[in-house]
């Protein structure tokens, strides 16, 4: 049998783990920070919550199998068909908006490749409730925030962000057939990813005339700079002029939660549409300057789900943010460089006799908060030194017979080798009380 694990799954040596932790922190703190609270949901749900509303592309990657009840189950490949479910089934009793994030880990059979594994974590910050654009702006601040807390600036990252109103209205101006338009949004959310003849001929396909392909794709790119009504010219209809009046109302509320810089970040596209089928208003992703890697978030708004999924009529939205492009971002900028966690203390004897003192050491300074590790075997005074510098210890307690008869121990700095001899009672009181009731120093 192979010692590795399946293909698409990673094994989290302390290493790993540590970097895994340090991107949670981070995580956590933020969304604290902007008072979202934690939940989370079950990592096996029925197969139908995703066939229901979340579309083709996420059904293909299901592992999906039949449990021994006879039920058809899936682990989970997004967390927002849960929230939609625990938000509507306690609808009435919650308080809106609700304002919930999660970070849980997601399976989803792909194709592997770069950024692209069978599991991840990802945070999930979301907000149920609110129709106002200003909570679109609440929740890209937040996602641009994260960003931004982990050390990446505008030199970076970038927002990238649409609004899939904006978009329909675009299209109806151009005269594309409304049965078309899911055909166009497959063939936008890959517009940067495949070469513009490919583009072309699918659109074509979808019903196009090639002229109009051509026409359409250098309109998208136009957007770009000056927004759709700028590409339209005076093509642009009274609903495409009021669909971009919410977009400048949300651009405005961006700026004004992430200071003068937002501007550097926040960029209009047309062609983010995002491949989840149930959005329905503005859509964003998050994507590294170089545009090297996939997007290292996206979201959007999906006012329609929690009426798919639990038959509750509330708006709602939020985004992903999924740990393995991020933490690809992070290392590449030298910023995910999170080492094992200290050892406060290593506590060695120099005799076997004062195994039990060395415990007791151990005891009240655990008590005190403080990481304790010790030979777990007589051992040495010279084996027990190494073994305290391998793990990486801040100090050294080292017990003698003479002076643990005197209530002494000498305490060795790491770092530079100093050492001080210390009455213990004296030195441990000087740390604080213990946090757990420990009995006396033996
Ligand atoms: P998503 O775009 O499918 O959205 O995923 C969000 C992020 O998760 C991606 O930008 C990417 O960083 C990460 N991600 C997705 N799949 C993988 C994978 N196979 N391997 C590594 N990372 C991956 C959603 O899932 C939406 N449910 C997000 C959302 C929340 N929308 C509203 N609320």
């Amino acid at each position: 049998m192979s010692t590795g694990a399946l293909p698409g799954f990673r094994d989290f040596y302390p290493q790993e783990f540590a970097e895994r932790a340090h991107i949670a922190r981070v995580w956590r703190d933020v969304a604290r920070r902007y008072a979202f609270v934690e939940y989370d949901g079950p990592p096996l749900e029925p197969t139908e919550l995703y066939t229901k509303k979340s579309g083709e592309e996420i059904v293909g990657q299901l592992y999906n199998f039949t449990d021994k009840g006879g039920r058809a189950v899936a682990l989970r490949p997004e967390m927002t068909p849960t929230l939609a479910r625990m938000v509507a089934a306690r609808a009435s009793a919650l308080r809106k908006p609700v304002r919930w994030f999660s970070i849980p880990q997601l399976f989803r059979y792909e194709r592997q490749q770069r950024g692209r594994l069978r599991e991840h974590f990802q945070l999930n910050v979301d907000i149920v409730g609110e129709r106002d654009v200003s909570a679109d702006a609440e929740l890209v601040a937040c996602a641009a925030d994260m960003v931004r807390t982990f050390g990446l600036g505008p030199d970076d990252f970038v927002v990238r962000f649409s609004d899939r109103r904006v978009l329909n209205a675009f299209l109806a101006d151009l005269g594309v057939a409304q049965g078309t338009v899911p055909a166009v949004y497959a063939v936008l959310d890959k517009l940067d990813r495949q070469p513009a003849a490919v583009s072309v001929d699918r659109l074509t396909t979808a019903g196009l005339s090639p002229d109009a392909a051509r026409d359409l794709i250098a309109r998208v790119h136009a957007s770009k700079g000056r927004g759709p009504l700028g590409a339209l010219g005076p093509a642009a209809s009274a609903a495409s002029v009021e669909a971009w009046e919410t977009v400048e109302r949300y651009q405005t509320s961006v700026a004004a939660l992430l200071g003068g810089a937002a501007g550097d970040w926040l960029e209009f596209d047309l062609s983010i549409v995002r491949g989840l089928a149930y959005y329905t208003g503005i859509v964003f992703e998050i994507f590294d300057r170089g545009r090297e890697l996939r997007a290292v978030c996206g979201g959007g708004r999906y006012d329609g789900l929690l009426g798919a999924i639990g038959g509750v009529d509330l708006p709602a939205l939020g985004f992903g943010m999924g740990d393995v492009v991020l933490g690809e971002l992070l290392r590449a900028r030298g910023l995910l460089a999170h080492g094992a966690p200290m050892l406060d203390f290593w506590v060695a004897a120099d005799d076997p006799s004062l195994v039990p003192e060395v415990m007791a050491l151990a005891r009240e300074l655990r008590a005190r908060g403080r990481s304790v590790e010790y030979a777990l075997r007589p051992q040495a005074l010279a084996r027990q030194l190494k073994a305290a510098a391998a793990a990486g210890a801040r100090y050294i307690v080292i017990a003698r017979p003479a002076a643990v008869e005197a209530g002494e121990a000498t305490i060795r700095a790491l770092d530079d080798g100093s050492e001080e001899t210390v009455k213990i009672e004296e030195w441990l009181a000087g740390m604080g009380r213990p946090e757990t009731s420990t009995g006396r120093h033996g």
